[in-house]
């Protein structure tokens, strides 16, 4: 497979607008979609000033920063993407509606695009399943911040190819990151012990065994976490914590995976963390 050169970007949410970023700034030509067109014009925002600010700090140089600049584009229709070498889809974390997404893609980019997905504990299989292009889908799973967080998971599924795989970690190591590999099943490595530990926290919430602020810094000053648990939780967001509990559960099979229904009744009660200014924890300003 030919060296990867431009990047499609679908979803410009936390994840996607990181991954956006980090890729323009690797010197690849990156097309940005979000099907909210608010989503949209809050990435081109956000990436443009975070660009200014890494180059205003020294960070980047000043033509490094332009090129990345110039290197984004952004749109509201996902036909753009014909001319892309890789997509990494980072929409809501719903199979049902990443299956949609991979159909559509597989469609509109051109026969030798791989496809990947950032999902957190999707099956990869399952999304490959609704493409003609099984043996080049492969998750391509980032760390929340994408541009900070060092690490890649790479999930092969069950049909990835080996050109495929190299292709992707020739791209992860090409954005500075280190790659572990997992099988396709739920959760894969990272998600299948961090959620549950996330998941207990609340447990230990809802039950009373300590305040919010207690089994946080527990965690951090007890087991060297730089952040606690709840905190963490807020950070990614709880509606994706909530949704990786239940591919868990369903996948694995085990009421171990339950999620705790503290967690349901703050994603009903819209309470999803940092991105919606109250999660477990309260935050002033967004
Ligand atoms: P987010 O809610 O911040 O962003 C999702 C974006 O996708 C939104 O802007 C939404 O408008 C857009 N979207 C939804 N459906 C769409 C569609 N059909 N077409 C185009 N755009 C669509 O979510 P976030 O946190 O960025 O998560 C995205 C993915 O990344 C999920 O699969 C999640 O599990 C995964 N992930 C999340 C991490 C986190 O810490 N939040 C870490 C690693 C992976």
């Amino acid at each position: 497979m030919a060296e990867i050169r431009s990047v499609g970007v679908v979803g410009g949410g936390q994840m996607g607008s990181g991954i956006a970023q980090l890729a323009a700034v690797n010197s690849l030509e990156v097309w940005i979609h979000d099907s909210d067109s608010t989503a949209l014009s809050k990435a081109h925002q956000s990436i443009s000033s975070t660009i200014q600010s890494l180059v205003s700090k020294g960070r980047l140089s000043k033509e490094k920063g332009a090129e990345a600049v110039r290197n984004l584009k952004y749109t509201s229709s996902l036909e753009d993407f014909g001319s892309v070498d890789i997509v990494i889809e980072a929409i809501v974390e719903s199979e049902e509606v990443k299956k949609k997404m991979f159909t559509r893609l597989d469609s509109i980019v051109k026969e030798s695009a791989i496809l990947a997905s950032n999902t957190s504990s999707i099956s990869i299989t399952r999304l490959a399943s609704a493409t003609s292009r099984p043996s080049q889908v492969i998750g391509m799973h980032f760390m929340n911040p994408p541009p900070i967080m060092k690490l890649v998971e790479i999930i092969r599924g069950a049909n990835t190819s080996d050109d495929t795989f190299n292709a992707t970690k020739c791209l992860a190591e090409r954005l500075g990151k280190k790659i572990v590999c997992s099988q396709d099943f739920s959760g894969f490595i990272v998600n299948r012990i961090l959620m549950p530990m996330i998941n207990e926290a609340f447990h230990a919430l809802y039950t009373g065994v300590a305040t919010k602020e207690d089994i946080d810094a527990g965690m951090k000053l007890g087991t060297n976490h730089p952040m606690g648990p709840l905190e963490l939780a807020d950070h990614i967001g709880l509606d994706v914590c909530l949704s990786i509990m239940k591919v868990l559960h369903a996948g694995l099979g085990d009421s171990k995976y339950a999620p705790c229904p503290l967690l349901v009744q703050y994603v009903d009660a819209g309470r999803l963390g940092r991105k919606k200014g109250i999660g477990v924890y309260q935050y002033s300003k967004m």
